[in-house]
């Protein structure tokens, strides 16, 4: 077992010197001398939350994806708008719908008080992802650390970079490959969606337009047409659009329902592949001291 561990973590290290972009790399325990309580401290809050409010472990894990697909995990995500930076909380894809920024102001605050201008943002949203999943009976796994955080946020990157609920197999499939992300990573990380909310804006178009494309008279058809029936119940034609709801959950997600040993496997892989994204190391960016804005 324990070399099962050891054979593990110099298979990611290895993995995550050829991702990585700096002159460092992330590594396991990287916290241990200079913040030694910091897994800890991410780990009760992140509880304490998703305990008040269950969906917060979604609204987290979300956060992580949302920050890794825009130039990379560097916390980009978190910066407000300042004069002359638009924040990516202002991007189509994220306005109205992104949440949990308090959750990381409080740990962010904690782990100041605690061992100030030590642990970065970025790594505190990879933290925080994988201690949402465990809150939620999901996966564990161990999370490489040393990211930095950016020095800007981007706009535009939010609104180019993240899919859009419409988007067509072929532009997600290469979304994910533009971030070195392949098909069983986009398969697996969309098991995502089975926990969480989405807004009627997100898929009406889908539920009222969208033919299946199931034969009709089987079981999958009849499953679809029912699903849908509740779906536009709860989401009229026009209206509710900031009404949450159950989101629509990926079919491919569907395909290891049956195996969740595999997808919880996948998942955790495809995760730790995700939180390796363009990071940040070394001298690059900075550690902040408050996750919504660059120090000065
Ligand atoms: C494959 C491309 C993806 C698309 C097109 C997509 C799209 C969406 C949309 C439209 C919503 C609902 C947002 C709203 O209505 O407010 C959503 C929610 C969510 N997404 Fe994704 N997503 C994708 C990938 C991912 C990935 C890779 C993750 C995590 C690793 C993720 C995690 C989540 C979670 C947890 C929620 C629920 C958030 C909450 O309840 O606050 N998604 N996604």
């Amino acid at each position: 077992m324990e070399l099962m561990r050891l054979l593990i973590m110099v298979l990611s290290i290895f993995y995550s010197a050829k991702t990585s972009n700096g002159d460092g790399f992330l590594v396991y325990d990287y916290y241990k001398e200079t913040c030694p309580l910091a897994e800890d401290i991410v780990r009760h809050n992140v509880e304490v939350a998703a305990y008040k409010d269950p969906r917060l472990a979604a609204s987290l894990l979300r956060l992580h994806f949302h920050d890794c697909f825009v130039m990379g995990c560097d916390a980009s995500v978190l910066l407000d708008s300042v004069e002359g930076m638009t924040s990516e909380k202002q991007a189509g894809p994220n306005l109205n719908s992104l949440r949990g920024f308090e959750v990381i102001d409080k740990i962010k605050y904690l782990l100041e008080e605690e061992c100030p201008l030590t642990v970065s943002c970025a790594d505190i949203l990879a933290m925080v992802a994988r201690d949402a999943v465990v809150s939620r009976g999901g996966p564990t796994w161990e999370v490489l650390l040393g990211r930095k955080d950016s020095l800007k946020s981007s706009f535009n990157g939010a609104n180019q970079f993240i899919p859009a609920p419409n988007s067509s197999l072929e532009s997600l499939i290469d979304s994910f490959k533009a971030k070195g992300l392949d098909m069983e990573d986009l398969v697996a990380l969309s098991g995502s969606h089975t926990i969480g909310r989405a807004r009627c804006a997100s898929f009406r178009q889908r539920i009222y337009e969208a033919k299946p494309e199931y034969h009709h008279g089987s079981d999958r058809y009849r499953r679809y047409t029912t699903f849908r029936r509740i779906l536009r119940s709860i989401c009229p034609v026009t209206g509710r659009d900031h009404k949450d709801h159950e989101g629509v959950i990926k079919e491919q997600v569907w395909a290891y329902a049956s195996n969740q040993k595999l997808f919880f496997a996948s998942f955790a892989k495809s995760m730790i592949k995700m939180g390796n994204i363009n990071v940040l190391t070394g001298n690059e960016g900075e550690i902040r001291r408050n996750c919504r804005f660059v120090n000065t």
